[in-house]
């Protein structure tokens, strides 16, 4: 599907820029026609995925780079990808299970709200090279509303 409009973020992997990334988004987001709680869910599931990165991706490793690229599809769909670089997934389907983590301090629902806040979530990993998490959220659009 066509992008009306996109911007791309490429930050460290530092956990201050994980509200960078959020607010980011969620300004971007800002621009459908959508309600002030679909904005707070856009930011928590782009909190989490960032912060996966960098906790799990890069075991906390400032050094490295997370990319973000959002956009908004042809029918106004935002679709928000978090790459990076790091460890990878050995595991994609155990991963996602609830209260899965590999690190037992951990909740492991990231994943969980996600899936839930959003419409699609693809995660693409491969262990030593990284992973990518795509994330789908469909707004009715704009024509459909007014007719409605
Ligand atoms: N970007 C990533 N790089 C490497 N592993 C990841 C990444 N994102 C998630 N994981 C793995 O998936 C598990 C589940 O993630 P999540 O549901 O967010 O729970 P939590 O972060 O609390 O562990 C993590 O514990 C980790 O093992
Ligand atoms: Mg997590």
């Amino acid at each position: 599907m066509n992008v009306k409009n996109y911007v791309r973020l490429e930050f460290s992997s530092l956990p201050e820029n994980v509200s960078f990334a959020r607010s980011c988004v969620g300004a971007f987001a800002s621009q459908l026609d959508c309600t002030l709680e679909d904005i707070e869910e856009i930011k928590l599931v782009v909190s989490e995925a960032v912060s996966n990165s960098i906790i799990h991706g890069y075991n906390n490793d400032p050094s490295q780079t997370i990319e973000v690229v959002v956009s908004i599809l042809e029918n106004n769909s935002l679709e928000i990808i978090i790459k990076d670089y790091g460890r990878g997934i050995e595991n994609i389907d155990q991963a996602m299970e609830p209260t899965y983590s590999s690190d037992p301090s951990r909740m492991g629902l990231g994943f969980t709200f996600m899936r839930s806040f959003m419409d699609e979530m693809d995660v693409v990993s491969e262990p030593g090279k990284g992973t990518s998490v795509r994330l789908l959220r469909c707004f009715p659009s704009q024509d459909h509303r007014a007719m409605a």
